[in-house]
């Protein structure tokens, strides 16, 4: 068995801002992000991304997820390294996020997901 220890696996900088996007959807009738529209968010997200120069290691990396459990406040993406959640309505919000956040590292806080909201 490998002995590999997690420093390097922890080690900043492979990609300078990971976002992930809850595409969950749930046929029950409980709430789900995929209900809000969370795909085509995705897709906006990503083009954005690739349109500003900001994709690839070292820099942005876009993914999508399923339930981020957090299924009250979605749809929902969040960023990391931060841990910063947003709760995002329109494609402007999204414009938004990679302009300010993903772009210059400056957190949207009106789009912040309120701390008590979970699933
Ligand atoms: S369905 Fe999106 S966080 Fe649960």
């Amino acid at each position: 068995m490998s002995n590999t220890s997690c420093e390097s696996a922890a080690a900043p900088g492979y990609y300078q801002h990971h976002i992930f996007f809850c595409l969950n959807e749930r046929s029950n009738g409980e709430a789900c992000c995929a209900r809000h529209n969370a795909q085509a968010a995705f897709d906006r997200c990503k083009a954005q991304v690739r349109a500003a120069g900001l994709a690839g290691p070292g820099k942005v990396r876009v993914n999508k997820a399923g339930c981020l459990d957090r299924c009250s406040a979605g749809p929902v993406a969040v960023v990391y390294p931060e841990g910063v959640w947003y709760s995002y309505v329109d494609a402007d919000d999204i414009d938004e996020i990679v302009e300010s956040h993903l772009r210059n590292g400056q957190v949207v806080e009106r789009l912040v997901t309120p701390a008590e909201l979970g699933r």
